[in-house]
């Protein structure tokens, strides 16, 4: 089996990035980054690609270009390093069906909430703010909607009373991490079929099961 090639867009600090360079060094994730696509150049991902010596490109997002002309290149990027799989990590850019249909179902996200609670920016604060007892993170399938596509893989974090909104994006982060190497090795194994809105994971097993991470696990009362 020869490694999946990936593209990872990033806007901001790329710990998720870096978490996906970590396993595919540490061989849990059977895949290659061939180039990081920004559209903020000071990105801090950036300097994580250049310490790995991942090709970057900087998208320009200018008022006067149709965003659709603008990821036409973003395409051509893509396709010239025969990108197989678009991972969006923390990407502060919609995404139009102009890129959604170059890569139909070939595009995932990493969103810090249990989708469909909390779409869109800001989310870990809107849900501590709203006083839910668990919240988490989703890795989905990317379509037309904000933050609608089949959902691949969650794992819950419990809000304790004793969080902050910091302590609480910690724990959601760390998850993250976990979880989004998972769901690329699973698309890479060719283990996800898409029926409708939900994916179904091939030889779903204990290994698979460890990762849909129990709440009360990180509560020590098991
Ligand atoms: C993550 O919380 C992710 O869920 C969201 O953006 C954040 C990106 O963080 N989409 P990082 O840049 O990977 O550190």
């Amino acid at each position: 089996m020869s490694k999946i090639k990936l593209a990872v867009l990033v806007s901001g600090n790329g710990t998720n990035l870096q978490s996906i360079i970590d396993n595919v060094r540490a061989k849990k994730l059977y895949a290659s980054v061939e180039v990081v696509i920004s559209d903020n150049e000071e990105a801090y991902a950036l300097e994580r690609a250049r310490a790995n010596h991942i090709p970057i490109h900087i998208v320009n997002y200018k008022a006067s270009i149709k965003r659709e002309e603008t990821e036409d290149g973003i395409i051509k990027v893509l396709r010239s390093f025969n990108v197989e799989l678009v991972v969006l990590a923390g990407y502060m850019r919609l995404i139009t069906s102009r890129l959604i249909n170059a890569f139909y179902m070939k595009i995932m996200n990493i969103h810090p909430a249990l989708l469909p609670s909390f779409p869109g920016v800001n989310v870990i604060k809107k849900a501590f703010d709203y006083g839910v007892k668990f919240t988490g993170c989703t890795v989905h399938f990317v379509d037309e909607g904000t933050d609608t596509g089949p959902i691949i893989i969650q794992a819950v974090v419990p809000i304790r009373d004793t969080d902050s909104e910091e302590t609480l994006a910690d724990r959601i982060h760390e998850k993250e991490h976990i979880i989004y190497p998972v769901a690329i090795q699973l698309y890479a194994e060719g283990r996800l079929f898409v029926q409708g809105r939900r994916v179904l994971v091939k030889d779903y097993n204990k290994l698979t099961d460890s990762f849909v991470i129990n709440p009360f696990d990180s509560l020590g009362s098991q």
